[in-house]
């Protein structure tokens, strides 16, 4: 498929120059969350980057100054049953797998709060830089929650068990620096610097032959696919949590702007 027009979406900007394909999530003043229409425009250019051979690389990254996607968009957890949260984690789960398993090298270049679902996407991503602000966390148990698209496994996977379980336990951020310490970013730099350095490093690897490159994610994405029943263990726990008291109060607590009581 030739690249004759990109689409016009509600809450992605997507923008191609020289082979490189960057998505903005583009809903800054609710910190980029993850809602249904973030996720069915992003099947919507997965389709566009999977069929077009103009399209040789992707970068990822948030709309605005302080976030790169803030989690999934929580006001649309309270509507949600046991069975529904099961749908909406094994969805999150296939659409970022769809960004992992690519064939083309995905990068999140991310511009700053990248928490639970943001997290998670980075994470999708084949390489992670962010710029010196950026920070990082699974902060799902300040809402009674875990980890619902793929951040159990993904994380682990990244920077082992035991740091794994501290972020995931305490909701705690890491800074970029920290981030970089743990394994779990590629790069750190200068914010008015961190597009330019996605381009300069994907512009690297897509002058490579293209089948290597995917190949190689292929190879690399092979040493996991063992553990890949973890995925559908999260997303069966995921949807139990919709059915506690701690989940609605962490969820309201957070919705009404006040601390939750777990007690
Ligand atoms: N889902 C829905 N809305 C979100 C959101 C999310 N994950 N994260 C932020 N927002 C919204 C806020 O509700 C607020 O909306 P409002 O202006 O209509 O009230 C707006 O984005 C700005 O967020 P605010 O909390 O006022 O900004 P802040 O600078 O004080 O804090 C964060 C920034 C990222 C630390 C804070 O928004 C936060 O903790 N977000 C939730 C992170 C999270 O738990 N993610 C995992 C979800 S499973």
């Amino acid at each position: 498929m030739e690249l004759n027009t990109l689409p016009t979406l509600s809450t992605l900007l997507v923008s191609w120059q020289d082979g490189i394909l960057t998505i903005t999530i583009n809903r800054p003043d609710k910190m980029n969350a993850l809602n249904r229409t973030v996720f069915e425009e992003l099947e919507t250019v997965l389709d566009l980057i999977e069929n077009t051979t103009q399209i040789k690389a992707v970068i990822l990254t948030g709309a605005g100054q302080k976030a790169f996607v803030a989690g999934a968009d929580i006001s649309e957890f309270t509507s949600l049953d046991q069975a529904a949260a099961k749908q909406l984690a094994r969805h999150g789960q296939l659409v970022f797998d769809r960004i992992e398993k690519n064939k083309k090298p995905f990068l999140a270049a991310v511009n700053g709060f990248a928490l639970g679902g943001g997290c998670e996407l980075a994470m999708a991503c084949h390489m992670r830089m962010a710029a010196e602000q950026a920070k990082f966390g699974q902060p799902e148990v300040n809402l009674g929650l875990i980890p619902g698209y793929g951040g159990t496994q993904r994380l682990t996977q990244l920077v082992g068990k035991g740091k794994a379980l501290e972020l995931m336990m305490s909701g705690n951020m890491l800074s970029a620096t920290e981030a970089l310490q743990w394994g779990l970013i590629n790069q750190v730099c200068a914010s008015d610097e961190l597009l330019d350095k996605a381009r300069q490093l994907l512009a690297t690897i897509i002058a490579k032959g293209p089948a290597a490159v995917s190949r190689v994610i292929a190879a690399v994405n092979a040493l996991y696919e063992k553990g890949s029943e973890g995925y559908l263990e999260e997303v069966r726990l995921f949807g139990e949590c919709f059915g506690t008291d701690e989940m609605k109060e962490g969820v309201n607590a957070f919705l009404e702007k006040r601390k939750p009581n777990f007690n």
